[in-house]
């Protein structure tokens, strides 16, 4: 039997590029340890933890912004690129912490968030000063329209990404509109201003010089916006502004811009960097983006497996799925990289997304193990570099009792207010019950994935703080916790342990290619991992409750020198043609490919 899809030789090969081989681990720094007892985590409980990090074999984390920030979207706002938010610590902490993690052979990512700033950074301050001060231009100003009444209406018609409601927001002391597709707090650089994009390489440098490995970086297929900012098409008449993704996101000078600061600065330190790009698809687009000879991204963080059940065009609003979908989202990302010389990114979870046991496992106290074990091997054994969010393996999930209130995330409350404003003009009623939101929020809304990780069983705060936590924790933390996961030798967090360190030597998993197998069984994704060289993989995951017979569709005379390497479950030695799967039972075999 040949290599699928044409390929006898892989064109990714295996290279010197370390960084494919990489496993990460995503910090949120608020949520991950409090060392001060002041309720929010910070460097220091960071530092004290790295001992984990080690023992779970990650190589590298990123860690989400820990920059001077009013904090409006937790850190996603920076006031200053070079200082280091007080709540979090100082710059020598960052320095020790950074210190600390080469000395265990983890190196390190920041995120850089260079789309927008904060509405407190100087820059803006300048900006918004005057029409004339000379920074003016760092933003998207515009002057307002009016309508046949006369009143005051937006440059356009584009809805903010966070919400319905306007992308522009009006500035009083400047009779202007400043453009800000997030927060109200987060106005958009302009990016066609070449002063812009030298301060932009200015702090990317800053970083770099520090010895870092390299950047997630944040919305950044967002930097170019429709020349003149053009109306949207009206594809939703109940409300007055429109989804406009397509006129901010992967448009004009994007990739000169990208390819501008890769050159002067990824580049030239031989930096791994992430771009994170919603809303693109595994083509050319996504080529364009992480093609070696582009100099862009190493890789970027693809959305379209995590909006797969997102009602398009709102944030929040949930809808039903279906396997075979979801299989082919992967199949396509994995096949376009391997044919193309592209790489991807593997992940499931990050501090936007909610819990994946949650969402595309089960989260009911039977299965949340064994389907997070299978979602883990999922992950572990595709082509890609490996993300996992804090959390993650420990096999955190949802919270599944919080009232409405409870949610803090600036998302969730932009949802929940604008739906209550729609409800309360369609039913006339002042309060309007809006607890039927709760089932969507419960599995997507950011925070569940923000909850502080549970370090033991103690009352009250599970060893994450001595104080009061920022927000609310999730209350099964006597089920699960770090301590228990790491005492209990058959837990989610050895599984994982065991899986990176399968992945970690055996290239097949890391650099073959994908062929799915049944693609259209939406109980079954099954699939086989070949590289020239090497034993070939077969997984098979059962993604769900039941019971199932599978029919393996290929000859097993093909399949020599059989290995059951491992499973959530016992795993029967031989490959035989019909699978007896239990609920959400996944296998890992090695064979050789006769
Ligand atoms: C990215 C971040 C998200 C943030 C947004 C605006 O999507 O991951 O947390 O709210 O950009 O910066
Ligand atoms: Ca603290």
């Amino acid at each position: 039997m040949t290599v699928t899809n044409g390929h006898l030789t892989p064109c990714n090969g295996v290279d010197s590029k370390w960084w494919r081989e990489a496993v990460v681990y995503q910090i949120y720094p608020r949520s991950f340890c409090d060392s001060n007892g002041d309720g929010v985590g910070d460097i220091r409980g960071i530092i004290s933890k790295i001992g984990h990090l080690k023992e779970l074999g990650v190589n590298v984390v990123w860690l989400s912004p820990i920059y001077a920030s009013p904090q409006h979207d937790m850190g996603y706002d920076v006031a200053d690129y070079r200082s280091i938010h007080h709540e979090y610590g100082t710059m020598e902490d960052w320095e020790c912490l950074h210190k600390e993690l080469n000395n265990a052979g983890i190196k390190l990512l920041m995120d850089l968030v260079a789309n927008h700033t904060s509405n407190e950074h100087q820059w803006f301050i300048d900006s918004r000063s005057s029409r004339d001060n000379p920074k003016r231009n760092w933003y998207h100003w515009q002057p307002a329209k009016y309508d046949e009444k006369g009143n005051r209406q937006p440059p356009n018609n584009w809805r903010s990404f966070f919400g319905t409601g306007s992308a522009w927001e009006w500035d009083d002391h400047t009779q202007e509109y400043y453009l800000r597709i997030f927060a109200k707090e987060q106005p958009d650089l302009n990016w066609e201003n070449p002063e812009v994009r030298e301060a932009v390489r200015d702090v990317t440098r800053f970083w770099l010089d520090k010895g870092i490995a390299g950047f997630r970086v944040d919305a950044i297929n967002y930097i170019c916006k429709a020349e003149g900012y053009p109306d949207a098409e009206i594809v939703d008449k109940s409300t007055r502004f429109q989804p406009a993704m397509h006129l901010y996101m992967n448009v004009g000078n994007v990739h000169k811009y990208l390819n501008e600061l890769s050159v002067a600065t990824f580049t030239a330190y031989d930096a791994m960097t992430v771009g994170e790009t919603p809303y693109v698809s595994a083509d050319q687009q996504a080529l364009n983006y992480v093609h070696p000879d582009r100099k862009e991204f190493s890789m970027i963080f693809q959305w379209e497996h995590m909006d797969i059940d997102r009602v398009p065009d709102t944030m929040l609003k949930w809808k039903p799925w279906k396997l075979s979908e979801f299989k082919e989202i992967i199949r396509s990302w994995q096949q376009v990289m391997y044919d193309n010389g592209g790489w991807n990114s593997l992940y499931m979870e990050n501090h936007d997304q909610g819990r994946s046991i949650s969402r595309f496992g089960c989260d009911e106290l039977e299965y949340r193990e064994l389907s997070g074990k299978l979602l883990a091997m999922m992950l572990s054994t595709l082509s890609g570099t490996l993300y996992i969010f804090q959390g993650q393996e420990i096999g955190m999930v949802n919270a599944k009792t919080w009232s409405l209130e409870e949610y803090p995330d600036v998302v969730t409350r932009t949802y929940i207010q604008e739906e209550k404003e729609r409800r309360v003009q369609e039913i006339g009623v002042k309060n309007p019950d809006m607890t039927y939101l709760l089932r969507d929020i419960r599995l997507k809304a950011r925070d569940n994935g923000r909850m502080p990780i549970p370090w033991n069983s103690s009352e009250p705060y599970a060893g994450y703080t001595t104080g009061t936590p920022w927000m609310p924790m999730n209350s099964d933390f006597a089920v699960c916790n770090v301590e228990k996961a790491v005492k209990d030798k058959s837990s989610i967090f050895h599984f994982w342990k065991k899986l990176l360190s399968i992945r970690a030597g055996w290239k097949t998993l890391i650099h073959g290619s994908f062929e799915m197998l049944s693609p259209e069984d939406n109980k079954i994704f099954a699939y086989l991992r070949k590289l020239s060289g090497a034993q070939s993989a077969l997984v098979v995951l059962n993604f769900s409750s039941q019971s199932v017979d599978w029919e393996l569709p290929v000859d097993v005379s093909h399949f020599g020198n059989v290995r059951a390497v491992f499973g959530n479950y016992a795993v029967p030695s031989g490959i035989k043609k019909t699978f007896s799967m239990q609920p959400w039972e996944c296998r890992l075999y090695a064979y050789d490919d006769i």
